[in-house]
């Protein structure tokens, strides 16, 4: 493999093609529950992963795919509004295929979302954790697998929670355990992950965080909790809780990534 899997160069064609690009500022990945960040996008050019030959097509119902390109404060950016999940079938090289199509536009920066599951009890549901590192949960496996390559956590965390915090914004910090799902975990489960040190557990991230380390990209990724893991709260969820809860954080999460990209 080059630098990208033969797939992205069709990809990145057919989107200079459509888009000619000056300076790209920013790569943003939306996870559940944030594609409305997309809104924040001024003049945008909204384009239907299924209208990009070779692009990965998502299959999650409520997960829209569409890429969009467009501005933020005056600088150029381009959001990817829908996923490619490991447990959806996809290999790890298609789920990082934002990452790849980030670096080749040449973006400036990455910034990474998803929703997860708190492991660590002291975490509410609409807390917002800057990941800090990972774990492989149970797949080891990444994208570049079949080399050696070691994995070098970004170091873009202080300078996102002191951010945050300038802003009135309060964030976790913590390790993002990747479990691929796609079903949830046993209660029995969290207690090992916890025990192994994750604070939030989530089926995406991890494959597009080492290929980010990979490609030298500067990345950071938060995590909205959007409900407690198994075992973690008595009682069943209430999905109305955790429905107000995510959308009490929408504006904060907007506000500060618009930050990021305004302020690095
Ligand atoms: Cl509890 N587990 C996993 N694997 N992913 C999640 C989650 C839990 N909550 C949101 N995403």
């Amino acid at each position: 493999m080059s630098q990208f899997p033969a797939f992205i160069n069709a990809i990145v064609k057919d989107l200079t093609n459509r888009q000619t690009l000056e300076n790209l500022e920013a790569a943003i990945i939306l996870g559940s529950g944030l594609s409305s960040f997309a809104e924040q996008i001024e003049q945008p050019e909204i384009i239907p992963y299924a209208e990009i030959p070779q692009m990965p097509q998502t299959s999650v119902a409520g997960h829209e795919g569409n890429l969009i390109f467009g501005t933020i404060n005056g600088q150029e950016v381009i959001a990817f509004s829908g996923r490619f999940h490991h447990y959806e079938g996809f290999d790890f090289e298609e789920t990082a295929t934002p990452v790849y199509l980030a670096k080749a536009l040449g973006a400036q920066k990455l910034i990474i979302s998803n929703a997860a599951g708190a492991i660590n009890t002291s975490f509410s549901v609409g807390d917002l954790m800057v990941i800090e590192d990972v774990i492989r949960g149970n797949s080891l496996i990444t994208p570049t697998g079949k080399k050696r390559h070691r994995y070098r956590h970004h170091q873009w965390v202080p300078e996102v929670r002191d951010l945050a915090s300038q802003m009135g914004i309060t964030t976790q910090q913590g390790t993002y355990f990747f479990a691929k799902g796609p079903n949830y975990e046993t209660k029995a489960e969290i207690r090992a992950f916890r025990r192994m040190g994750g604070d939030a557990v989530g089926m995406s991230t991890a494959p597009e965080l080492f290929e980010a380390a990979r490609l030298e990209l500067k990345t950071t990724a938060i995590s909205l909790i959007s409900n407690m893991a198994a075992g973690v709260t008595k009682g069943k969820l209430n999905h109305e809780e955790v429905k107000a809860a995510a959308d009490s954080r929408k504006d904060d999460f907007a506000r500060l990534v618009k930050a990021l990209i305004a302020n690095f």
